[in-house]
């Protein structure tokens, strides 16, 4: 196989909501529209995925979107959010949540996430953090192994709503 083309990860800005908000919607139901019944993940791509949401969560100053591009397409994007507030099981100071992270299932596999993160490191960086944490679903074992290779481990355990349909998580934690 050739040499998938470079990656070029920037900051959302925007004009970027417009094109992010549909692709989330559709990376989020590749990976997990299993998950749940049609009713409850619609209704979370309602809640989260529109392109308003987006263009308020891009202008938001405690979030950064990053995008992932490659050959002027996006491929991945990450959002590192710096004003939730972490589970009890997160007791470190200084830990900020990476609340969005995913890449497209043509462009998973590819290498590409580990560049991701790299960025999402330095944006936690800037702003003082020393920590990482995310919730993953219990049953998303690829995107658990990437963790776990980007030096993550479980803390604890969380309940995540698709909807009204509660989904067992970890809590993972990481080294900025
Ligand atoms: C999470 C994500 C960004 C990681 O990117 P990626 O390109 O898959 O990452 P990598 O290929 O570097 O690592 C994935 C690892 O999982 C492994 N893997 C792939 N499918 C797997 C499966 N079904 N079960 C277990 N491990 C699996 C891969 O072999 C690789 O491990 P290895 O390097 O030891 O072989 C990407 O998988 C993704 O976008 N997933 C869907 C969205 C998602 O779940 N996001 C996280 C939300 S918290």
């Amino acid at each position: 196989m050739s040499e998938p083309p470079p990656l070029h990860i920037r900051r959302a800005e925007a004009a970027d909501a417009a094109v992010l908000a549909p692709l989330m919607a559709e990376w989020f139901l590749a990976a997990y529209g299993h998950a749940s019944d049609a009713a409850n993940t619609s209704a979370f791509v309602a809640a989260n995925f529109e392109r308003a949401k987006q263009a308020a969560e891009i202008a938001n100053p405690d979030i950064v979107t990053l995008i992932a591009q490659s050959d002027g397409e996006m491929v991945g994007y990450a959002q590192v959010r710096f004003a939730t507030r972490p589970p009890d099981c997160v007791t470190e100071a200084s830990a900020y949540e990476l609340g969005r992270f995913y890449f497209a299932p043509a462009h998973q596999g590819r290498g590409g996430a580990a560049l991701l993160m790299d960025a999402v490191r330095a944006t936690a960086r800037e702003r003082g953090g020393c920590w990482l944490w995310l919730l993953v679903w219990q049953e998303a074992p690829q995107a658990i192994r990437f963790y776990e290779k980007q030096g993550f481990a479980k803390v604890g355990t969380a309940v995540f709503l698709v909807g009204e349909d509660p989904k067992a998580d970890f809590v993972l934690r990481g080294l900025v």
